[in-house]
């Protein structure tokens, strides 16, 4: 398997700019079936994450066309099968994402089963009772392992719906299928994350008509036909944060741009309170690790805008490097610190209890094997590799990749010392 050499780097200084959003463009893709119309996505990330979702797209019958670098053109005249295929929903968790606009477009969709992952068990039940409040009859296939959603003869019909909990995924997988259903749908507690407010936005352009996205109560008024959009994928803002981080860990001085401030504002506050200099600009950020002494702070991940569980762990990486002791309470995934052990064993003292973590700084670490457990705990292994005294070598590094564009690439531009070793 592939894997990552991280040597010890000095600070790191200089310029990076941040890709389009795996977050965002994962849903603007899927919401691309609801039309038949061009669909053309600027600042589409190279990430392997898109290439699966192309793939399952041109597997239900659309036409991709990559109209220059970042920029991809999707048109789905008429969806031809309505079952995604295993092989690729096995790759990608958010294949579910799919599910909405399938039933939106030809009332049916046939998912198997999205697996868990290393972070939790993932389920999908707000999904399915969205899905099933717009009249969808929802028929879950244990044995063979795959869901079948079905719409009534009349179509989806508009409702309101609350979510147990702000999910991500679910708020918009029930505004994709609302979009098409007949009368109005509410999503109360609907997540308020700016990859909701932008696939609002592409899908307004499309002409649908959404109101309150990024509040927790959205309203779609159903519409009968889409047609075409053009849209700029949003920043990623979890990349944003990896690169704060770096330049925190590193004690460097680094320019990020293409960011949006407003929406790493937690980021920001905590980094902050460590003793990190940040200026922010319209769409760009500097980040001094290298002018104050830094120390501890606590973060407790939350739905946004609270401080985003995907930053958890590279910004616990971070907290085993400063003076002091702080805690880091994650809510909204029940195993997100797999990462845990693996920083331990470069040398950082971290003590977990549940759902909280107790990190004692100023460790010194040192390079070993570890292996990424997921896509953020690989960044969060770079990071510390960043400052460990020797070499980390970085295994299982695919998770990193699916998330990260040109990651080793923009880390060495910035004096990173980090190499990928192919098979
Ligand atoms: C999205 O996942 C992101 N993925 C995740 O990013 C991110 O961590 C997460 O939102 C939270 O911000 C994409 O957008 C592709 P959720 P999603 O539904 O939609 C529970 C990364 O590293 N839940 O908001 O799956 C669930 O178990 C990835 O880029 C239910 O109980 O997140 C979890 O505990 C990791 N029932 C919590 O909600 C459901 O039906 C948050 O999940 C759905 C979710």
């Amino acid at each position: 398997m592939a894997k990552y050499i991280v040597k010890h780097s000095g600070p790191l200084n200089g310029e990076v700019v941040i890709s389009g959003a795996k977050n965002a463009v994962l849903p603007l893709m899927a919401a691309a079936l609801l039309t038949d119309g061009d669909c053309v996505i600027k600042d589409v990330p190279a990430l392997r994450d898109v290439s699966v979702m192309k793939e399952i797209l041109i597997s239900l019958g659309s036409e991709i066309e990559s109209l220059e670098e970042n920029v991809l053109k999707i048109k789905t005249e008429d969806i031809l099968s309505t079952e995604a295929q295993f092989e690729l929903v096995n790759k990608m968790r958010a294949s579910i994402l799919i599910m909405g606009p399938l039933l939106a477009r030809k009332g049916r969709a046939i998912i198997p089963h999205p697996g868990g992952c290393t972070i939790g068990k993932r389920p999908i039940d707000l999904h399915l009772k969205g899905l099933s409040a717009l009249g969808a009859e929802i028929i879950d296939c244990e044995e063979e392992g795959y869901i079948e959603a079905v719409a009534g003869p009349q179509g989806l019909i508009g409702d309101s719906i609350y979510l147990d909990f702000p999910s991500v995924g679910a708020t918009e997988n029930i505004m994709m299928a609302a979009v098409l259903a007949t009368g109005t749908t509410h999503i109360e507690n609907a997540a308020e994350e700016p990859e909701i407010v932008d696939l609002a936005n592409f899908l307004n352009k499309m002409g649908a008509k959404i109101k309150g996205a990024g509040t927790d109560t959205i309203r779609i008024e159903g519409v009968s036909k889409l047609g075409d959009v053009r849209h700029t994928v949003i920043p990623d803002r979890i990349e944003t944060g990896t690169f704060m981080l770096a330049a925190a860990i590193t004690k460097g001085n680094v320019h990020i741009m293409n960011a949006v401030p407003d929406h790493v504002k937690p980021i920001i506050a905590k980094l902050r309170e460590c003793g990190v200099i940040i200026e922010v600009g319209d769409d760009e950020l500097i980040v001094r690790g290298d002018l104050d002494p830094q120390t501890a702070t606590d973060i407790k991940t939350l739905p946004y805008p609270g401080f985003p569980t995907d930053i958890q762990s590279p910004f616990m990486a971070y907290l085993t490097t400063v003076e002091g002791f702080s805690t880091v309470v994650e809510t909204v995934f029940e195993n997100r610190f797999m990462h845990v052990s693996q920083l331990n064993k470069m040398g950082a003292s971290i003590e977990t209890a549940g759902n909280k973590a107790t990190i004692r700084g100023h460790s010194k670490l040192r390079g070993c094997q570890v292996m990424a457990t997921d896509l953020r705990a690989g960044a969060a292994l770079v990071l510390a590799g960043l400052v460990a005294e020797g070499e980390t070598e970085i295994t299982e590094i695919y998770h990193v990749e699916r998330g990260y564009e040109k990651f080793i690439e923009k880390f060495a531009s910035l004096g990173a010392d980090i190499v990928k070793i192919e098979d």
